[in-house]
């Protein structure tokens, strides 16, 4: 049985992931912004190897994320789940970012690089990351006017991006990026068409699987099937100026395989 870590697993998709991973025998960590948030854990608290507890816009808070990890042990893989969709406006973090490049980006690139290495890595993107092409030159909107739906699409695009960076760079780990669809949680809405169980699915399924179709890396997924991402995403070039921006965003650089 694996020991998986999924970020922002108080709510939607990511509640959804660890109650089924827990349901199948697997252990989970949990994550929840801050000690208010623990509390909408409930009952699974009880179930869990353990809740870590920071705020996501926070890179200090995503620092002691990790740390928190680190402390209960290596896991086997890493759901990065949690994410923001159209923020009203840039906002400001603690350190100045964009709070969508932030929760969306800046986050899962910092847990990746202080967290013990886990054997699988699994990015949530979304189909919308299609519309995110051409953001290297702004990435953290300090040129251009806000645009929530095109922030959110670039910061998609980019966790597609770092998913295959890893996969290259990091040949011993599984790293893929899901598209989850348009599913009912508090960011898809009561209208969206696909349901909770089927949305956390493909993420929970790349994360524990042995199942040979499972153990691929490097690929982007959508209800488990591969599919093809944006030209960007794919664009060795782009992966690498990327993850520069990363390391210059966050001050943290990427260990080598
Ligand atoms: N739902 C969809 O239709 C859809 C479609 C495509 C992709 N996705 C992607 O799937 C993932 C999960 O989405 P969802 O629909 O489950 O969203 P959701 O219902 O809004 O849940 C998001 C989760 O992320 C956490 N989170 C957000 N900002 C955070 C922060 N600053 N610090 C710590 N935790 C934070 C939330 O915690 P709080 O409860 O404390 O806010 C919550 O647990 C996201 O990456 C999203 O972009 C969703």
């Amino acid at each position: 049985m694996a020991i998986v870590f999924i970020t922002g697993s108080t709510d939607g998709l990511g509640r959804a992931a660890a109650e089924s991973l827990l349901d199948h025998g697997h252990r989970v960590v949990l994550h929840a912004r801050s000690a208010d948030r623990v509390a909408t854990i409930g009952k699974l608290s009880s179930r869990t190897a353990g809740i870590v507890i920071g705020d996501l816009r926070s890179a200090a808070e995503t620092r002691g994320i990790a740390d928190q990890v680190n402390a209960i042990g290596r896991m086997d893989a890493i759901i990065h789940n949690a994410g923001v969709y159209t923020e009203r406006s840039r906002g400001a973090t603690p350190e100045g970012h964009a709070s969508t490049l932030a929760v969306n980006t800046l986050a899962p690139y910092i847990l990746t690089a202080l967290i013990e290495r886990p054997g699988r890595l699994v990015y949530l993107s979304s189909g919308l990351h299609r519309g995110g092409e051409g953001s290297l030159g702004d990435v953290d909107w300090t040129k251009r006017s806000w645009d929530p739906a095109k922030a959110y699409a670039e910061s998609k695009l980019q966790v597609v991006a770092l998913a295959f960076a890893l996969a290259r760079r990091w040949p011993q780990v599984l790293s893929n990026a899901v598209d989850p669809g348009w599913a009912r949680t508090r960011m898809g809405g009561p209208g969206a068409p696909v349901d909770l169980d089927t949305g956390q699915r493909t993420q929970t399924w790349l994360a524990i699987s042995d199942e040979p179709a499972a153990m691929v890396s490097g690929r982007y997924w959508h209800h488990l099937r591969q599919e093809q991402p944006a030209g960007e995403a794919l664009d060795l070039q782009f992966q690498e100026q990327l993850i520069a921006k990363l390391e210059e965003l966050t001050g943290i650089a990427l260990p080598q395989a």
